[in-house]
């Protein structure tokens, strides 16, 4: 009797020990596997480059896995943490942003991504790019975008001498627009009138050449696109002064630049060259010159307080 239950005891300690050994093998198993599958996780790989956990969140917040992927194949790097948290932030430039930034230590990094996406980090005209005329009134020309010298737009009308100086043309759908801008400046009193608007190849060639041999090329450059890459080509621009403040020089003071500033969006129309944008336009301010985009663009770019150059790179061209 005293045998048997012993043997019991026995068996039991083997079921228990059988029962532990798979027991600690189920969990060394699963921490193992858990262990396998978090070594296959970019974070973990992340981790590997010497990315703090946070900081794999992030660019896992940030980028798609492709893009992270080419994160992966460089040493660990602050800067592009940085230029991560920038908004107009484009992976495709990633390289260029950290090349020139090593070039340029004292400008801010939202400089920096401007001037890259924008093409500035190249000379300017030195970086030849063809306009997408099917873009139709978002379509891009600046000292690198450029039209072909025989582009010209269709459907141009003449703008009545009631808000124009001489002949001038702008595209039909410009102009429609350009009415409702004007009339609701008049209502504040304001009377805007056009100086110039659609000029052709040959005409801002011209102009170009005239500026050049009065100024010099460096004057020239800053007031005056080379032939092919003005916006005026496009039919899409007025240059415009008011009655009271005719001349280009008086209009930044004016009244009626200032009603602009504010409500020419609601219009489609933006203001090109602003002030303190010369480093991406390439151009001294112009107060006096508009450009029609279409509303929605022309306040996403209101409210967002960029350049055409500027949208045009991280919306359109990304
Ligand atoms: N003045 C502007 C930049 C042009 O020539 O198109
Ligand atoms: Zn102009």
């Amino acid at each position: 009797m005293k045998k048997r239950k012993l043997k019991l005891k026995k068996q039991a300690y083997y079921v228990l020990a059988g029962i532990m050994i798979i027991a600690v093998s189920i969990i060394l198993g699963m921490n193992y596997y858990n262990d396998y599958q978090y070594k296959k996780t970019t974070e973990y790989k992340l981790v590997e480059k010497g990315y703090t956990i946070k900081e794999a969140t992030k660019i896992q917040e940030k980028l798609k896995e492709e893009e992270i992927n080419k994160i992966l194949e460089k040493e660990k790097n602050d800067l592009i943490l940085k230029l991560l948290e920038e908004k107009y932030f484009l992976m495709k430039n990633l390289d260029t942003y950290i090349e020139y930034q090593k070039k340029e230590e004292e400008k801010e990094l939202k400089d920096i991504v401007a001037i890259v996406n924008t093409h500035a980090n190249n000379k300017w005209y030195q970086k030849e790019l063809e306009t997408d005329y099917n873009l139709k009134e978002k379509m891009n020309v600046n000292k690198f975008y450029a039209l072909k010298s025989d582009y010209t737009p269709e459907n141009l009308i003449e703008i009545s001498l009631n808000y124009s100086y001489g002949k001038n043309k702008l595209i039909d759908y410009a102009y429609e627009k350009f009415i409702e801008l004007w009339n609701a400046a008049k209502e504040e009193d304001i009377h805007l009138m056009v100086n110039s608007s659609y000029r052709d190849y040959e005409e801002q060639k011209n102009i170009y050449e005239d500026y050049k041999a009065s100024r010099g090329e460096k004057k020239a450059d800053e007031i005056a696109a080379h032939p092919g890459h003005s916006e005026h080509q496009t039919g899409l621009v007025v240059d415009m002064t008011s009655l009271k403040e005719p001349y280009v020089e008086e209009f930044k003071a004016s009244n009626a630049y200032k009603w602009l500033k504010e409500h020419a969006h609601e219009y489609g129309f933006i203001e090109r060259y602003p002030e303190g944008k010369s480093y991406i336009t390439g151009y001294s301010p112009e107060s006096w010159h508009w450009r029609y985009v279409g509303i929605e663009v022309a306040t996403k770019m209101h409210n967002e307080d960029i350049t055409f150059d500027e949208y045009y790179a991280y919306y359109i061209e990304k």
